[in-house]
């Protein structure tokens, strides 16, 4: 990994806004003319792409939860390596929109797994290949979910008040546990402040990483 690659997740509930907020980040990247790529899971490759059909659009089936679990992490295991660790291995800022903590927050907290299954399984999936930087984008469960009423409602968004609101304090829960990883946005805030709030840490990291012109960027 070069000095100036950076790795930057977006987590949160439902709603929270956090594909908003990375196309945000992404123009700002752009304008500056620094690398970056804009990734998501499930999603990003091939094969990511239709699994997160299978996972987010299947009806009428039950999944177990372990399957659940492997399910993500195999679309995240080809993400990893055909997207991710080579954007860093060149330089880039990769920005993904959710990673490993969504399993945790979502399969650990949200289905019940056992959380050292679920970091076993991520470790697996991704080599050990840990964000510099996630957001988290807090919200209560009920106004996500009211964000998205309007909208078709996918697997996820079905479920009960009772399973977000246990994702959402399970997010709580790892931001605290590591909290120079993690920066924790109040969602309830306009898109604005909340983009302003994020570039502020983003450059800060840039400068600290010898790009010492982020910081009039910043100002
Ligand atoms: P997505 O559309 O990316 O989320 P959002 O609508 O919040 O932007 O859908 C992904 C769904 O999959 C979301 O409900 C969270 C869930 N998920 C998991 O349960 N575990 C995981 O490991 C990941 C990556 C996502």
């Amino acid at each position: 990994m070069t000095t100036m690659s950076l790795f930057i997740t977006l987590e949160g509930g439902e709603g929270c806004g956090k594909s908003a907020q990375a196309r945000i980040l992404s123009k700002r990247l752009a304008q500056l003319a620094i690398p970056f790529l804009l990734t998501q899971e499930p999603g990003g490759t091939a094969l990511g792409a239709r699994l997160r059909r299978w996972l987010k659009w299947t009806q009428n089936e039950t999944f177990s939860p372990l399957s659940e679990l492997l399910l993500f992490n195999a679309a995240r295991a080809q993400l990893v390596t055909e997207v991710i660790q080579p954007g860093l291995d060149s330089g880039n800022i990769v920005i993904c929109d959710r990673y490993t903590d969504s399993t945790i927050a979502y399969q650990g907290y949200g289905r019940g797994l056992e959380s050292a299954l679920v970091k076993t399984i991520n470790d697996a999936a991704t080599g050990g290949l840990k964000p510099d930087l996630t957001v988290l984008l807090d919200l209560p469960a009920e106004e996500g979910l009211a964000r998205k009423k309007a909208r078709r409602r996918d697997r996820f968004e079905h479920e009960s008040i009772a399973f977000h609101r246990r994702v959402r304090q399970g997010y709580l829960k790892l931001a605290s546990a590591e909290p120079e990883r993690w920066l924790v946005i109040d969602a309830t805030q306009s898109k604005d402040k909340i983009a302003q709030i994020i570039w502020h840490k983003v450059s800060q990291l840039l400068a600290s990483r010898g790009k010492t012109e982020f910081k009039a960027a910043e100002a």
